[in-house]
């Protein structure tokens, strides 16, 4: 409980994140298997990304290559080092530990990889905090199941956590079971390799595989806990802040169905049991979830210790949207909003929406919350001198960290952490592009994959580093 607290608690944990898929690279090595990502190819504002029927000649995939993390990681961490890093998000490839997905034994190349990254994070003072499946998940098990439409991923996934639980036990203790589940949704193949077919309800198929999701989910929390009593083990939702374009109340029920249909994801996860509301919603539109006896038992037993999750913007919606001029956003579109600017990609920015985020989040679920991504994606220049002053970074990063402080000591949230999102260049999920860059660190490699793929400090490392040293004290 934050009472009486004036500054963030000692233990914050100040760090940044990433996602193997859009950092690692080296997609065919160590034994690692084809992904979801690997099968993705790059788009941009306004070209969609495609997701083809495995690896085509001819086409550009920017995971195989990324920023090549998976071989350079000793360079990168020790820059987080310098920067001060309490902590690290990561994500492991499943490919890397099972390449087709089904196999009983795991490629033990890839369990040694996150092991020596893990100690290179130890060893510079840097927690790892670790992401089980992050937008990727392998190939084979699309090809052969259908992926989550299929309970068998159940199995296959448990199976997985279980390894990594019990390599990792002495070295991670924060894990995520799922990257931004509720985009499942939105986004069913790249959140979890479904492809929609023709004829198909999108509905029903995706509400029935993020069941088996949270399934997956529960039982690897309950069988974390059996394995390390001190695992905290929390799920990750993409936070859609929303707000009624006006004070009309059909707007306000827009914006409150809205929100519902993506606060089922973490009610689920953190209550343990289906809500009454969504209950209602697939009766009344004709959605049927199949489940089987011991399900409510499962998702009772498995609840999250935390709520892990991303906020970059805010969106407005209406109760009649046609026509209505929308700006991007975070994995979908809305609404202009007057009062707000917005990046070059159309996200709206919004400090002190993340301060209203936080109090929703934290009164709804009253446990800790780890903010495990934010930040400002934006074009970089290098200027003569070798520099990049991205002071427009920094002034976002600023505002959000200074509205995360109220909420702490004013509002009485109780958090784990903030680790802002690519704290080094990287790969975007949403467009595949390079140069929509949110690190502290620049990486020399454009959208068409040309580049030395060479390091460089950019101005807001500098000043995250004060942060850090200060422990928010110095924005
Ligand atoms: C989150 C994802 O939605 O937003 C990340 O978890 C992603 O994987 C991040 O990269 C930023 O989105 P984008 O589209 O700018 O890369």
């Amino acid at each position: 409980m934050n009472i009486n607290i004036d500054k963030f608690p000692e233990n914050f944990l100040w760090g940044g994140a990433v996602a193997a898929n859009q950092c690692e690279g080296a997609w065919n090595v160590g034994g690692k298997g084809i992904s979801t990502s690997d099968v993705t190819t790059a788009g941009a504002l306004g070209v969609p990304r495609e997701f083809t029927d495995g690896i085509l000649e001819g086409k550009y995939y920017p995971s195989h290559e990324a920023i090549d993390f998976y071989h350079r990681y000793k360079e990168d961490i020790a820059l987080f080092a310098e920067m001060g890093f309490k902590c690290f998000r990561t994500s492991i490839a499943w490919t890397r530990i099972f390449p087709q997905g089904d196999e009983l034994e795991p490629n033990e190349e890839g369990l040694k990889y996150y092991d020596d990254l893990f100690d290179e994070c130890l060893k510079n003072g840097i927690e790892p905090i670790v992401t089980i499946s992050h937008y990727e998940m392998p190939y084979g098990l699309v090809e052969k199941y259908g992926s989550w439409r299929d309970r068998r991923l159940v199995d296959f996934y448990v199976n997985y956590c279980n390894v990594i639980f019990n390599r990792y036990k002495n070295k991670v203790k924060h894990w995520m079971t799922f990257n931004e589940i509720n985009v499942i949704t939105l986004h069913p193949f790249m959140s979890a390799g479904i492809k929609i077919k023709e004829n198909e309800k999108k509905e029903q198929v995706v509400y029935q595989a993020a069941h088996h999701q949270f399934i997956a989910s529960a039982k690897a929390v309950k069988l974390g806990h059996e394995i390390n009593p001190d695992f905290k083990i929390g799920c990750m939702l993409l936070y859609p802040l929303a707000y009624a374009e006006t004070c009309n109340p059909d707007d306000v029920l827009a914006a409150n169905n809205f929100m519902n249909r993506h606060y089922f994801f973490s009610d689920v996860q953190a209550k343990g049991r289906y809500p009454q509301y969504m209950k209602q919603y697939f009766k009344k539109n004709n959605i049927e979830i199949k489940m089987e006896d011991k399900d409510e038992e499962i998702l009772k037993e498995g609840t999250v210790d935390f709520i892990g999750f991303s906020y970059y913007m805010t969106f407005v919606v209406s109760g009649e949207n046609n026509g209505k001029k929308l700006t991007g956003g975070n994995m979908m579109k809305g609404i202009k909003n007057p009062y707000l600017k917005a990046s070059d990609w159309g996200w709206q920015v919004d400090p002190v929406g993340f301060r209203i985020s936080l109090n929703n989040l934290y009164n709804r679920y009253e446990i800790p919350l780890f903010c495990v991504e934010n930040g400002f994606g934006a074009v970089d220049t290098i200027e003569e001198d070798g520099s990049i002053n991205d002071d427009y970074r920094i002034d976002y990063l600023k505002q959000h960290i200074s509205e995360m402080k109220k909420a702490i000591t004013i509002d009485g949230v109780e958090m784990i952490g903030y680790t802002p999102w690519g704290c080094i260049d990287l790969i975007s999920a949403g467009t595949g592009e390079m140069k929509k860059r949110y690190g502290f660190i620049y990486v020399d490699k454009d959208n068409e994959g040309n580049g030395t793929l060479e390091r460089r400090r950019k101005k807001s490392f500098y000043w995250y580093k004060k942060v850090i040293e200060s422990n928010g004290e110095i924005l």
